[in-house]
């Protein structure tokens, strides 16, 4: 992207991952513009947080429509008002339907707390801990007419350790989204970032680290 690249966050809850795109941006780390934070639930603590940053916020109540592809339609129209380059679903608990994908393609992205494709859906912080699965994480990737099943952008590794519990767990791989968020968003904004069928290819001269052994050998 030649100009600065226009972000809408969609949220439902408290913003986290938000909160550190904010950070980021206000220090100069990140380069784009948060253009407008949109939410489906008038009360999540993402808008107080926008607000506080001078950030435009738009709410939908998806109780208010009939079904999910009228919802769609008023949120995408809305969205359309700030011409958004990149839509960034940041704890958004909806499911996305194809009216929103053929109005953004290939321009939605999302943030899973688990190592896809292990583990889509929800709860699955739980759920990685019940399976004995020794290392969790999470993943940014693209938005497709799946659930948890678009091409992955970044995903960080973390170590399930044995007295951890769900919070626990849950606490260490959100200190990780809250890195790699951003990070996917610099990626995108930069235009370093190109699908090729599922995979997703990084113009970038770093290398990741070497293996990761869990226990450590
Ligand atoms: C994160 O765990 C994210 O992976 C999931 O929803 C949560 C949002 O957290 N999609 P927050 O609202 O950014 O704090």
């Amino acid at each position: 992207m030649t100009t600065r690249c226009k972000t809408a966050i969609l949220i439902s809850g408290s913003g986290t991952n938000l909160q550190a795109f904010i950070d980021r941006v206000g220090c100069g780390a990140l380069n784009l513009e948060l253009s407008v934070v949109f939410s489906n639930k008038p009360d999540a603590f993402g808008l107080v947080r926008a607000r506080n940053a001078g950030i435009p916020t738009a709410c939908i109540e998806h109780s208010e429509f009939a079904d999910r592809d009228s919802f769609d339609h008023a949120v995408a129209a809305k969205l359309d008002e700030w011409q958004p380059d990149l839509l960034v679903l940041a704890g958004f608990m909806r499911i996305i339907s194809e009216v929103f994908l053929e109005a953004f393609p290939q321009r939605i992205i999302n943030i899973h707390p688990a190592l896809l494709p292990a583990f889509p859906g929800l709860h699955v912080q739980k759920k990685a801990l019940e399976y004995g699965a020794r290392f969790s994480g999470c993943t940014v990737h693209f938005v497709d007419a799946g659930v948890d099943t678009g091409p992955i952008i970044i995903q960080a590794v973390v170590p399930i350790l044995d007295d951890d519990t769900e919070e626990s767990l849950s606490a260490r791989i959100l200190q990780q989204e809250h890195q790699i968020y951003p990070k996917a968003i610099q990626l995108l904004a930069e235009d370093r970032v190109k699908i090729q069928d599922r995979r997703v290819l990084i113009d970038s001269k770093e290398t990741p680290e070497t293996a990761l052994t869990n226990p450590p050998i």
